[in-house]
Formats: structure tokens, C-alpha cells, sequence
């Protein structure tokens, strides 16, 4: 298998919210065409409207989808992944590449319940991906090349930023960057109260605290400066920043966002399955 994405075959395996945004992103960049392009859900009626939507073959039958295609993304829910990759075993061969977003399921289970050499690669992105700020971390199974791995990050790549990983690490990956987002939610829904509190109107505040976050982040990626120098940066001795921070430290925000990820990356690995 090339590196290069163009001219091959895809399958999506469970065309959901996940499978829909990839489907959608891949169609949209010309990346993959709908003639060559096949998906899979359980009901026939949701089969119907995802073909009417992205103009592709879609169906109920996984054997089928996987038969004819060169990448197969895997995007059912975690507790059906074994028994889906079970029912496309007789059709898939070392030839082809699985790439799964499915959480928490590790790539042995799933090089398991096909048959051996099949390549495998692990995805585990977020879902600022709908809007090309995704993050994706990705991970290779014992069959999978360097070259599947560069396939699987072209693919990704387009969604945002990516990155490769070992497998060891992607229950944390789901702790911070696959669960982050709901957390950086939380944070802009305060900072917008905040500025209500304090006389804005709620969509100006909503726009202040947002911007600020993603200009801070951009900040962090753009300029590779570490987060503390920066923050010094904007407060002033004896100046205003100073006191908000003093009010952040005494509500504990720091260690709270720690014990967050901490607690969520645990959990990430609780619900692991295992063979
Ligand atoms: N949502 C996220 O933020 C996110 C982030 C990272 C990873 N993921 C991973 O993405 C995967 C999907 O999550 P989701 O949020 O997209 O779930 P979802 O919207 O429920 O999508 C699951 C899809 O799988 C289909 N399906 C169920 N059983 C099937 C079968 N046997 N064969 C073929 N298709 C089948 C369902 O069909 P019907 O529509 O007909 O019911 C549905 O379209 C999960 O493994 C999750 O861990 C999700």
C-alpha cells in the first residue's frame, strides 16, 4: 500500500457522528471520491438518508463494504468493534488497512479477530475536527508500517493537527485532547459569565472569552514559548491580571484540571476492553 491516499477505496464502518465528519471532510477535500467511496450503519433507513447526503453507496452489510476497499475506518461504537471486524474477516487481507477511532478498544483486540498481518492503525480524534481544528492522536498496531502511519496522518491531517504516539499513551490521549474539549466548554460558559457579571451583553462576552482562548492557544502552538512565560508576560506588577490569577489559584483551577484529565484517562482505561 502507498502513502499516498489518492485513487484508494474507503469503507467506513459505521457512518455515525464520527464516520460522518470523516466522511464529510475527506469527500469535501477531494481527498477520496463518492464512486469509490462505501459505508455501513445498522438501519436501513439511516443507510438511506447517509447515500442521499453524501451521494455514496451506503448499506447495512460490513462483508460487502470491506470486500473492495483499500482503507477501512472503523467507526462503530467500542463494545461492537470485535464482533464487526469478526463478520469482515473472511474479506480482509494484509493488502488492506484498518484504521479505528473507536476508544478505549486497543489494536491487538482487533488484530485479533482478523486474520493475521492485518494492518491496523488506532485513531483517537476530537470533535473540534468538524471545523478542521481537530487534534488527532494516532497509534500502530504490530502489523502496521511506518507507511501506514504517514497514510493515516495525511488522512487525519486534514481534520486539524496530528500526532503519533505509542499505544501505551492513548488512554491519556482520551483524558486530555478527546475529552478536553468539553472541559475548554465549561471554561469559555464561565468566562462568558463572568463578563454578564460584570455589565456585557452574553453574545459579546461569549465572543471575548472564546477568541481569547483560541488567540492564547494559537499563541502556545505558533510561538512554542512554555504557557507560564506567557502568562507572565501578560501580568503587569501590581496591575489587574495579577489579582484574577490570585482568585484562580485560591478556587484551585490548576490542580482541578489535573485531577480532570487524571480522572478521565482512568476511566479511559477502565473501559478498556480486553481479550
Ligand atoms: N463522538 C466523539 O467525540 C468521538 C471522538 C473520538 C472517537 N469516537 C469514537 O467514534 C466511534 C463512534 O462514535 P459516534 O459518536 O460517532 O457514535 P454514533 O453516532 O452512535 O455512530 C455509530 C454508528 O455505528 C452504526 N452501527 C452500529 N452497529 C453497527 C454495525 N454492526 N455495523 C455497521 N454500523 C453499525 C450506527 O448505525 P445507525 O446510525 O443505523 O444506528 C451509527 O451510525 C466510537 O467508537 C467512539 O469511541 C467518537
Amino acid at each position: 500500500m502507498g502513502s499516498s491516499v489518492s485513487g484508494k477505496r474507503v469503507a467506513v464502518l459505521g457512518a455515525g457522528k464520527m464516520g460522518s465528519i470523516l466522511l464529510q471532510a475527506l469527500l469535501k477535500e477531494g481527498l477520496i471520491s463518492p464512486a469509490t467511496t462505501t459505508a455501513t450503519v445498522a438501519h436501513a433507513e439511516r443507510a438511506r438518508a447517509v447515500a442521499k447526503k453524501f451521494d455514496i453507496k451506503v448499506g447495512t452489510d460490513n462483508l460487502e463494504a470491506a470486500r473492495k476497499a483499500d482503507i477501512i475506518f472503523v467507526c462503530v461504537k467500542p463494545p461492537v468493534v470485535v464482533d464487526v471486524m469478526k463478520q469482515i474477516r473472511p474479506v480482509v487481507t494484509a493488502k488492506q488497512m484498518i484504521v479505528s477511532v473507536a476508544a478505549s478498544v486497543p489494536t491487538h483486540l482487533i488484530e485479533g479477530a482478523l486474520k493475521p498481518k492485518v494492518p491496523v492503525v488506532r485513531a483517537m480524534p476530537n470533535t473540534p475536527c468538524v471545523v478542521e481544528a481537530g487534534m488527532t492522536a494516532l497509534c500502530k498496531g504490530k502489523f502496521a508500517t511506518q507507511e501506514h502511519v504517514d497514510l493515516a496522518c495525511s488522512l487525519f491531517n486534514i481534520f486539524g493537527r496530528t500526532v503519533v504516539v505509542d499505544e501505551k499513551h492513548m488512554d491519556a490521549v482520551t483524558g486530555l485532547s478527546a475529552s478536553g474539549p468539553a472541559y475548554i466548554y465549561i471554561i469559555l460558559e464561565s468566562l462568558a459569565e463572568a463578563g454578564v457579571k460584570v455589565g456585557l451583553p452574553r453574545d459579546i462576552a461569549t465572543l471575548l472569552a472564546a477568541q481569547t482562548a483560541l488567540g492564547a492557544a494559537k499563541v502556545v502552538l505558533d510561538t512554542g514559548d512554555h504557557p507560564a512565560q506567557l502568562k507572565d508576560a501578560v501580568t503587569t506588577p501590581a496591575g489587574c491580571t495579577i489579582d484574577g490569577i490570585l482568585e484562580l489559584e485560591e478556587g484551585k483551577l490548576r490542580v482541578t484540571l489535573i485531577k480532570a484529565v487524571v480522572k478521565a484517562a482512568q476511566r479511559a482505561k477502565e473501559l478498556a476492553f480486553v481479550s
